[in-house]
């Protein structure tokens, strides 16, 4: 069954002359999915869809390595599979990443690989989906998060670094390195599997508790990685039973020091529940032709001073009065882009990074709420913010 996971990494290069990234299908099975992985039965009868991820570079951190090592991050190319049963959702992601990254749980410089699907907690507006990067204020997420970790005994239970021992060096024997096995088997963090509900960075909680009834592995052959989800379709966190879900993923390069919003990510993308009625809204939203003429916009963009706060293309010089956009069509749907235009404090984004550009505040406070300093464009002619936002879709890094 090892091939299978190699397979989907191969399928997954081929597909890259893919052009534009369409709906996902689930397909409906009568597997039990509670304990599905990527070597499972299952995803033979599933259906295989290309998405694109985009490095996220809105988040400017205070690591001048990973910085270095970021800036000229490529889109990456993933399959993804996902299947469902009257209970459960399972997703399957594979990605090849040349590195095999992984924390070992001994040291404090380690990033690992590791991938995330992320489901909007409410979808019944498409057009007000939350921020991709982790959700936004009163715009809740629910995160799965799985990177790779390997065995690493803490004999007091509680993950306490220092306490650490790898258990293939200890000097016990007989009965007592019974003992120790079972102790081992017991204590031994073999998983980094994380669960958040999250309306923003600054506000992550992490789902530690019971109702958590997710279940997720990674794994790791032929240059690509393979990871699954299986979650309930519905839960108190969100209710994925409907015929279309916007969901979305994203990937970590421990390579290049990937953690938090250093990472490539999709926009949200539709899946749709085979066999299900409607949904069709969803995936025009997401999917659907963008209107306006990308070419025109570049120009009302250059017209209405964009360029004077955002590094609108990469040979565009940086500037730091408002996020870069040199990614953000890859990223973002239309709808969010129109919003960021006539509505900037619907949305704030985050990555304001006080350290890097104390002088250019991203937002002010005003009655504890976040207010964008970007000015609001809801004046525009309909045509003009038409073709701006078609213009915004076009910018991308190009694929590696
Ligand atoms: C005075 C500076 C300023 C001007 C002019 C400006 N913006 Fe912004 N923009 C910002 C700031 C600051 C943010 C981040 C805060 C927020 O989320 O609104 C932002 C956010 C955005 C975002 C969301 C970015 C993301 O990562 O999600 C988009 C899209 C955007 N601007 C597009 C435009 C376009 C198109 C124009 C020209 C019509 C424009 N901006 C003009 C300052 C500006």
């Amino acid at each position: 069954m090892k091939k299978l996971a190699s397979t989907i990494v191969a399928a997954g290069l081929i597909a890259s002359s893919v052009a534009a990234d369409s709906a996902i299908t689930a397909v409906k099975v009568n597997a039990d999915l509670d304990r599905v992985n990527y070597k499972s039965a299952v995803w033979k009868d599933a259906k295989f869809s290309t998405v694109t991820l985009y490095p996220q570079t809105t988040i400017e951190f205070n690591d001048k390595k990973a910085n270095a090592l970021n800036t000229a991050n490529k889109a990456v190319k993933a399959k993804i599979a996902a299947v469902y049963n009257d209970s459960r959702i399972a997703f399957l992601i594979g990605w090849s990443d040349e590195t095999k990254n992984v924390t070992t749980g001994t040291k404090t410089d380690e990033y690992a690989d590791g991938f995330a699907v992320q489901f909007a907690s409410n979808s019944t507006n498409p057009k007000e989906l939350p921020y991709i990067g982790m959700g936004s204020d009163g715009r809740p997420v629910v995160i799965h998060l799985q990177k790779e970790a390997i065995g690493v005994f803490e004999p007091n239970g509680n993950g306490d670094v220092s306490h650490q021992i790898n258990p293939n060096q200890t000097d016990l024997f007989g009965e007592d390195l019974k003992n120790f096995n079972k102790k081992v088997k017991r204590l031994a963090s073999t998983d980094y599997e994380r669960s958040f509900v999250s309306e923003g960075f600054r506000s992550m909680t992490e789902i530690k508790d019971a109702s958590n009834k997710s279940y997720s592995r990674i794994g790791y052959a032929s240059g690509g990685w393979s990871g699954t989800v299986s979650r309930p379709l519905k839960d108190e966190y969100v209710n994925l039973n409907a015929a279309s879900i916007p969901v979305a993923f994203a990937v970590w390069d421990g390579e290049k020091m990937g953690r938090n919003g250093l990472k490539n990510l999709t926009a949200w993308t539709a899946v749709k529940l085979e066999g299900k009625k409607g949904g069709d809204a969803l995936v025009t939203a997401l999917h659907g032709k963008v209107a306006g003429d990308a070419a025109k916009g570049k120009e009302a963009a250059m017209m209405n001073g964009c360029t004077g706060c955002h590094q609108m293309e990469a040979t565009d010089a940086a500037n730091l009065m408002g996020p870069s956009l040199t990614n953000i069509g890859g990223y973002s749907t239309v709808d969010y882009l129109r919003e960021s235009l006539v509505n900037p404090s619907a949305v704030v984004v985050p990555g304001y990074n006080r350290n890097a550009h104390s002088n250019y505040a991203w937002y002010n406070i005003e009655n504890g709420k976040r207010v964008s300093t970007m000015p609001d464009h809801s004046w525009m002619e309909k045509a003009d913010l038409d073709n701006i936002v078609a213009y915004l879709k076009t910018l991308k890094a190009e694929v590696k």
